[in-house]
């Protein structure tokens, strides 16, 4: 049991010792004050982890004091003590937040069980709010990377549990899934946060180059190295250093990177000392790097080293009830830089972004909104600020054919169908019909020619800013 501490309030001398002698036997930590002043100061020097406070004192009455505790420490559980005759006055302790009364006499046991119920509570009431706090510190840390998908989620503690540890990670994902995003939030929640995050880009360079950027060089280690250079390895020293696309990395590279991330040691270029850093090292790869090491392209005891841990980042499309979250942050992040603070999308541009595939995952999605937002001149972001390929992405289905037991005639089927395809066309067209024709590849003299069969009713172009209302009166139908 660990030591809690009690304050007891009571002007009764024999109470005191009682309480004194009961509770201490039982482990606890108590401080006796016989008025409500002095229990107060106590208690304002002190945490307590409950209080027991007779409702009969002279000067401040027990549920005086007990307002005044409840201002010091709210959640602190007060058991109030009352003769038997001051019941009531007991209960209108308990309205004001007394955690329990106990009348006198007493009988031991029932005091311990009371302060037993009680700082069990205390105790959960505390462990609630450290949870919330450090539901809130997990939100914060990842403040950046937005995403509340069981897949990110999943991401999220995944990056929770590894950070702390010098193990390698491999981060893989398709580009613009925010791999980058997630080797800063591991280096972020790592205790090497302070230190240097250095990222390698190991892109187009030749291998000579891509090393003198890594170990550094000696001088005349080559033609043109005239000064020593530290490579980005010591720079990184104590720190984390991230390999931006690992399947760039040429085969002769990877050998002298297997050596570091086994020994923690390498040569600069051209020198003979031993340089020994402690790194953690990140790497990430849009490629599958099993393939590659079965095309011999990634050596595969790298391949091993590097696998220890994966994160592997979903597709956007794969997470897609993250999108309006993204859109929503997106768009106040290009608001804010371009002063225009209260866009808002509609419902049917939205549509549009969700049914996209978004193949460049968020990265896309940021450019979509960022054009969006500049070329927005009013308030709200419709279809029309929605790139053309992604508006055309969406894919055409056929409906399902349930044919009744009696058959149906195909004649009004097919002109039922007619009838709706030209109807949908029209509307994704803005009632231009010159456009719908062009979505349905016919000319539109037969488009009109159609719609004047079916009966169709041209509707009233959308445009930004209108609300859209089922008056036709003023619709126009533009070829
Ligand atoms: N979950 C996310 N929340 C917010 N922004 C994101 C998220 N994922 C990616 N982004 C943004 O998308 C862009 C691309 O992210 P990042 O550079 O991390 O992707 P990547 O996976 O490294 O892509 P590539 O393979 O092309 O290098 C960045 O602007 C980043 O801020
Ligand atoms: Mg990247």
């Amino acid at each position: 049991m660990p030591n809690n501490s009690i304050l007891v309030i009571d002007d009764e001398e024999i109470m005191r010792e009682i309480l004194e002698a009961l509770l201490t036997r039982e482990g606890y930590a108590v401080r006796m004050a016989s008025t409500a002043a002095e229990g107060l100061d106590l208690l304002r020097a002190a945490p307590f982890d409950a209080a027991i406070v007779d409702v009969m004192l002279p000067g401040m009455d027990g549920i005086a004091a007990l307002n005044e505790i409840k201002k010091i420490d709210d959640d602190l559980p007060v058991l109030m003590i009352t003769a038997f005759a001051s019941v009531e006055n007991a209960i209108a302790a308990m309205k004001r937040g007394a955690y329990d009364y106990i009348t006198k006499p007493f009988k031991n046991d029932e005091v311990l069980v009371v302060l037993r119920n009680a700082l069990a509570q205390r105790r959960l009431v505390a462990e609630n709010t450290a949870l919330k706090q450090n539901l809130q510190a997990h939100a914060n840390r990842f403040s950046e990377i937005i995403g509340r998908s069981s897949r990110m989620r999943q991401v999220f503690d995944l990056i929770i549990q590894a950070a702390p540890s010098r193990t390698t990670i491999l981060i893989n994902g398709e580009s613009g899934t925010g791999k980058e995003l997630v080797a800063r939030a591991l280096h972020q929640n790592s205790a090497r946060a302070e230190k240097p995050f250095i990222t390698v880009n190991s892109g187009n360079l030749p291998p000579d180059l891509l090393e003198s950027n890594l170990f550094g060089h000696v001088k005349g280690a080559f033609t043109g190295a005239v000064y020593p250079k530290k490579g980005l390895f010591e720079l990184a020293d104590k720190g984390t250093i991230f390999f931006d696309e690992i399947g760039n990395v040429p085969l002769e590279t990877q050998a002298k990177l297997l050596r570091v991330i086994q020994e923690r040691e390498f040569m600069r270029l051209g020198g003979i000392e031993t340089i020994k850093v402690d790194v953690r090292i990140i790497a990430a790869t849009n490629v599958d790097l099993r393939h590659m090491v079965e095309e011999g392209k990634f050596r595969e005891d790298l391949f091993y080293r590097l696998h220890v841990i994966t994160v592997q980042l979903p597709a956007l499309r794969e997470r897609k009830d993250d999108i309006p979250l993204l859109v929503q942050h997106f768009l106040e992040k290009y608001g804010q830089e371009n002063n225009k603070r209260t866009l808002e999308v509609t419902p049917e541009a939205l549509d549009l972004l969700f049914d996209y595939d978004w193949p460049g995952n968020v990265r896309e999605l940021e450019n979509v909104i960022e054009r969006a937002v500049v070329l927005s001149t009013g308030p709200r972001i419709d279809v029309d600020l929605v790139p053309d390929h992604v508006r055309s992405s969406r894919r055409f289905q056929m409906p399902q054919f349930v044919l009744p037991p009696e058959g149906i005639s195909f004649r009004d089927v097919i002109t039922d169908f007619e009838k709706r395809l030209i109807e949908s066309t029209l509307e994704a067209a803005g009632g231009v019909q010159k456009r719908a024709a062009e979505l349905l590849h016919i000319k539109p003299t037969t488009l009109n020619e159609m719609i004047k069969r079916h009966d169709i009713r041209p509707r009233r172009k959308k445009s930004r800013g209108d609300d859209l209302d089922d008056d036709e009166e003023d619709a126009v139908v533009e070829m």
